[in-house]
């Protein structure tokens, strides 16, 4: 394998897992978008795909439809759609339990210091970003925000060590 893989070489399936994240309507307002991007980035997620976006109310309630019977369902698709969301397909090494490591826990309270809830987080609701929760999750997350066609491949330099 050469030294510095061009965008056409084939993929490794190992480095390949891909998950959903958004980055909440709090964490864009409290401009925190750029360091919760650079924590993916650094542990060496590859963004392939993102867009800047306001949840419809429909999509909202597609997106947390497990929590429907919740009595904080209202809340969550009210403050959701409230104003504009950092929507990402990330990429790599187990990339769904990667990104909730580096989340923390969703109650920001529980959350160890060094997890993006744990530094940036002291609410429920807002709790700066949300990720999928498994493979199948992913999947079907991904699936609600982005098309075939929204996916961008190439390779980060650095990708070696990953
Ligand atoms: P998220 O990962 O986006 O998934 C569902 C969201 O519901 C969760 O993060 C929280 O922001 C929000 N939420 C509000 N109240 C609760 C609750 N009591 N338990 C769990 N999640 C809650």
């Amino acid at each position: 394998m050469p030294e510095h893989p061009s965008p056409a070489a084939p993929k490794d399936p190992a480095r390949a897992e891909r998950t959903f994240v958004m980055v909440k309507p709090d964490g864009m307002r409290r401009g925190l978008a750029g360091k919760v991007l650079a924590r993916y980035e650094e542990k060496g997620l590859k963004v392939v795909a993102a867009r800047l976006m306001l949840i419809s109310r429909d999509l909202a309630e597609k997106h947390y439809e497990e929590h429907k019977a919740k009595p904080f369902f209202p809340e969550l698709v009210r403050f959701i759609t409230s104003s504009p969301v950092l929507v990402l397909a990330l990429e790599g090494r187990n990339a769904v339990q990667v990104v909730r490591s580096l989340n923390g826990a969703t109650k920001p309270w529980e959350a160890a210091p060094g997890t993006i809830r744990g530094d940036f987080a002291i609410a429920l609701t807002p709790n700066v970003v949300h990720a999928s929760d498994s493979v199948p999750t992913a999947q079907r997350e991904l699936a609600l925000y982005f098309r075939d066609a929204d996916y961008l491949e190439y390779s980060r330099t650095d990708e070696e060590y990953y």
